[in-house]
């Protein structure tokens, strides 16, 4: 190009990213038709290849409306053989998202296997690839599956987990596909990019993208920082069914890790069971019960600071029947309750107690007055008393007072991660 001259624009404007959206067959296929919508949204472009078994579930009509681009269903077409050949279509994407990636999917990928269009360009890509796994719960915890997930995993290949819950199938466990979000947040911090939609729905949200990348320090305060945090209920099971919880969400939590890590920390979060994607830039370690979070908590030592909002149960079932418990006539089987270790005030006698250790706390009334006794009780610095009078356990926003031996602050009511980015705010004002 000779000095002086402008390049065309098509040369000066940023590319935006483009996303190959394999659809698997499955049930879940219809949250394809979202994800899309959310990619759009996000900037980037995003082409469709519907397998066989997927077209059962949405049309290529829907797919090519919504990605305004030409949906792919077969590896025979002429005409896109003389257009665009299969290897190109694998290769002209920055990411190769299957969702929903079925078991028989997962397997052909981990076989080399290449006998349709989606598998054939799956094995021809030189690109990043991410898949999305969706199946019946049995079919998920099959050892089959399972040894396929590590093969997967050992080639390079980014498997998201499957979210755990009630399935079309009428079955509950492991093997539901994420929420859209969850997934579009998934395909933005891989693309390092900050999508609108993911903003918009609070998860994966960097505040520092498109920011200079000088004087980090005044904008990541917590650079170099361990944060240990602990989020969601804990589940303490009874039987091999059943199970004592309570309504924690965890987003409350999940919220503080992803400000947390926004502001530079290296962050650990202990969740326990929860429907949530991990925040962009955070550790995550799922425990199911008070006793796993506890050594989880134990095993993450040394962290320079520590923010206890999980909800853990106080108690749990004395002794765990290996079998399903039978209803014997009229009486109820009578349940035993033992106590939970209290994790925070053991963290606070911990010969490693971080140097700022902050508890959480759900009261109804009296709340400042309840919070500092529990600050004395509990040996922590600082306590994020909750009004939850309202519907905060599982709701968008939060009512909060922090209270230190000093004192106490008051905030009005705002949205969870609003809490989160404040709360992260003091801290790094409280350790600079
Ligand atoms: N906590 C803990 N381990 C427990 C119980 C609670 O680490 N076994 C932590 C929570 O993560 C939270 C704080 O302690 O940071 C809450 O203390 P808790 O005594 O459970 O307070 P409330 O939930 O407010 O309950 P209550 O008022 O009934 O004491």
């Amino acid at each position: 190009m000779a000095l002086g001259l402008l390049a065309p624009k098509s040369e000066w404007m940023v590319k935006p990213k483009h996303i190959l959206l394999i659809i698997g067959g499955g049930i879940a296929a219809y949250k394809s038709s979202e994800l899309i919508r959310l990619i759009r949204k996000s900037g980037m472009t995003v082409r469709c290849v519907l397998t066989e078994s997927g077209a059962q579930f949405v049309t290529p009509m829907t797919l090519a409306a919504l990605s305004e681009n030409e949906v792919h269903t077969t590896l025979w077409s002429l005409k896109d053989e003389a257009e665009m050949g299969h290897i190109q279509l694998s290769r002209e994407a920055d990411l190769v998202v299957i969702c929903p990636a079925t078991a028989n999917l997962l397997a052909k990928m981990a076989g080399g296997i290449a006998d349709d269009l989606a598998t054939t360009l799956l094995l021809a890509t030189d690109t990043r690839v991410m898949a999305v796994p969706a199946m019946n719960v049995r079919m998920w915890q099959h050892a089959a599956t399972q040894r396929n997930i590590a093969q997967l995993e050992a080639d390079g290949i980014i498997v998201m987990q499957p979210d755990e819950g009630a399935m079309a199938c009428g079955e509950f466990g492991p093997g539901r596909l994420p929420e859209p979000e969850a997934v579009m947040a998934e395909i933005s911090a891989l693309m390092g990019s900050s999508s609108l939609a993911v903003q918009e729905s609070g998860l994966g949200r960097n505040p520092l993208d498109g920011q200079p990348a000088f004087a980090p320090d005044r904008h990541r305060p917590l650079r170099g920082k361990h944060v240990l945090i602990t989020a969601g209920p804990t589940h303490e099971p009874i039987d091999p069914v059943r199970y004592i919880a309570n309504r924690s969400s965890g987003r409350q939590g999940f919220a503080i890790a992803a400000a947390a890590a926004d502001a530079g920390a290296q962050v650990t979060l202990i969740a326990g069971p929860v429907h949530l994607a991990t925040p962009t830039g955070v550790t995550r370690v799922d425990v199911e019960t008070a006793l796993e979070m506890e050594k989880a908590v134990h095993d993450a030592l040394p962290a320079d600071i520590a923010i206890m909002v999980a909800a853990v149960a106080d108690w749990r079932a004395d002794s765990q029947s290996g079998q399903k418990i039978k209803k014997k006539g009229a009486a109820p089987a009578p349940l035993k309750l033992t106590e939970n270790p209290d994790i925070l005030a053991g963290l606070a006698r911990h010969p490693q107690r971080p140097g700022l250790l902050i508890g959480f706390a759900a009261e109804t009334q009296k709340i400042a007055e309840h919070a500092q006794a529990k600050l004395a009780k509990k040996g922590c610095d600082w306590i994020v008393a909750n009004d939850v009078s309202g519907d905060v356990m599982g709701g968008a926003n939060n009512s909060v007072q922090i209270v230190t031996a000093t004192g106490s602050e008051i905030w009005e009511q705002l949205p969870k991660p609003e809490v989160a980015r404040r709360l992260i705010a003091k801290i790094s004002e409280e350790i600079s």
